[in-house]
């Protein structure tokens, strides 16, 4: 698995001096509340909440929050070696990075998310014909996308680099239990839904740890043990599935593994969420 290791979106060494080459602004994508915009030819994104929060501390919070939480997802990703989050950093509104982008975006008045050092090609508009995705990368990313309990999986919130490598942007909605496999888009993809598992994977799933260790910054202390202790069990009910249905792999399409497992889950999930 190593050479899926590497981040191939590469992280910016330094951030401030890129920013403060960027000339001009547009903007690329845009939420119910947040908006996307392209940094000059870096190549770079900020995400930021529509209109002003002076005056909304609850809304501030809850927006700060969610932007965290996604850089917190590719920390994750990087730390676990699956490289399927785009770098994504989460900038305090007083650090010397932020000084550099509030020139740029005059209204900008909370803290931002930057994420991806160049424009990764949105998935969607490039039409599935013409993309060669590397389906083993994506299977991948439903494993991650599973541990992490991501919840936003739509077809606009994956990226696609060069190499057909697919990255999951927009992570504020995660961290909840494990999920069933079939709310990722890609799982309805023809090609994805034959292909058999990846031989060496399951091993490599089996022997991830299931502590996750990350420095609390800014975020409540509260909320980062119950962010570690809801992945943690994730993994291990993961491990758990994986383990009673891992000698059949040969005969099983990803597909049919991921519903095995599924049902493995189910049970643990509607009680997870009949206590909600
Ligand atoms: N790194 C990126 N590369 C290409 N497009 C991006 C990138 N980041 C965001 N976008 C575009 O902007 C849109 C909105 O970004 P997203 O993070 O999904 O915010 P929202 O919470 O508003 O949905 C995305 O659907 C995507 O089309
Ligand atoms: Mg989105």
């Amino acid at each position: 698995m190593s050479e899926n290791n590497i981040n191939e979106t590469s992280e910016i060494p330094d951030l401030v001096s890129h920013l403060s080459e960027v000339k001009n602004v547009r903007k690329i994508g845009s939420g119910s509340s947040r908006t996307v915009y392209l940094l000059g030819e870096l190549g770079l994104c900020v995400k930021v909440g529509h209109g002003s929060l002076i005056g909304m501390p609850e809304r501030r919070k809850r927006i700060v929050k969610s932007m965290w939480k996604d850089s917190l997802m590719y920390e994750m990703s990087e730390m676990w070696g699956f490289g399927v989050v785009p770098f994504t950093k989460f900038i305090d509104s007083r650090s010397s990075e932020y000084e550099c982008i509030e020139f740029i975006i005059e209204s900008l008045d909370l803290d931002v998310v930057v994420r991806e050092a160049f424009l990764l090609q949105r998935y969607v508009e490039m039409g599935e014909k013409d993309v060669s995705l590397d389906l083993a990368h994506a299977q991948k990313a439903i494993f991650f996308n599973l541990i992490t309990g991501r919840g936003d999986q739509i077809k606009v919130n994956s990226v696609i680099n060069p190499k057909g490598k697919i990255f999951e942007i927009d992570n504020e909605i995660s961290f909840h239990g494990l999920r069933g496999a079939d709310g990722h888009w890609i799982m309805t993809h023809s090609d994805f839904k034959k292909r058999p598992i990846e031989s060496n994977l399951v091993e490599w799933v089996l022997g991830l740890p299931e502590e996750i260790q990350f420095e609390p910054n800014g975020m409540d202390p509260i909320e980062i043990i119950a962010i570690q202790n809801q992945v943690r069990s994730n993994v291990l009910q993961l491990k758990a599935a994986i383990d009673q249905v891992k000698g059949k792999r040969g005969e099983m399409s990803f597909r049919e593994f991921m519903t095995a497992i599924d049902v493995l889950t189910r049970d643990e999930r509607n009680r997870a969420r009949k206590k909600r």
